[in-house]
């Protein structure tokens, strides 16, 4: 059982769902007639992505971003490397990056910056969790779901050494399991 190793429930199955249906919401109205892509970074996105667009009533499109970062590094960190990139041009589209959490900050100023590059008409953050103390570039999300404190937390998309990903709520981990 995944359950026997989380030490806390941090944000539960039904708070991210009454958060996804307010966001939701308030990007049905940001977007209507803007058919913007909403763009998942993999894979931890995958489980707010889903749930998000359900509570979507316009058009919008969907595609996903695969990159590797290389975080706590000194020489390469704030480098991120694109392993999939979208399947279409970017220019005059209004684009929503959606996330599991923004941490160091760095894989979105990054994908940010690159977008505004190339010429998107809006780039935009969504994010189920913040993390402030763990920034270490100065970017903030447009659309933050909850902001939680500076914890080991897995689950909702979140992974440990790729696991936990499919827990249905965010979880503390207990120390002893990442400390072996
Ligand atoms: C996580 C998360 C974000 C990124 C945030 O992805 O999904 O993409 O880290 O961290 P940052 O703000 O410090 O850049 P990860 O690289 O662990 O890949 P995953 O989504 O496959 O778990």
């Amino acid at each position: 059982m995944l359950e026997q190793n989380i030490k806390k429930v941090l944000v539960s199955h039904d708070e991210i769902v009454v958060a996804a249906q307010q966001l939701g919401a308030q990007l049905t109205a940001e977007y209507e007639g803007k058919n913007p892509i909403l763009v998942g970074i993999l894979k931890g996105s995958i489980p707010f992505m889903a749930e998000l667009i359900k509570h979507i009533d316009t058009h919008i499109e969907l595609d996903f971003m695969l990159v590797s970062s290389y975080h706590g590094g000194t020489a390469s960190s704030g480098v991120i490397n694109i392993i999939k990139d979208l399947d279409k041009d970017v220019e005059g589209r209004h684009i929503l990056f959606v996330e599991d959490i923004i941490d160091t900050g760095q894989t979105l100023k990054t994908l940010r910056d690159m977008f505004i590059e190339r010429k998107a008409a809006s780039v935009k953050i969504a994010t189920l969790l913040d993390k402030p103390e763990g920034r270490t570039v100065e970017i903030e999300a447009d659309y933050t779901c909850f902001t939680i404190p500076n914890e080991f937390v897995v689950g909702y998309g979140l992974d440990f050494d790729e696991n936990y990903r499919n827990l249905p709520y965010v979880g503390v981990l207990k120390e002893e399991v990442y400390s072996n």
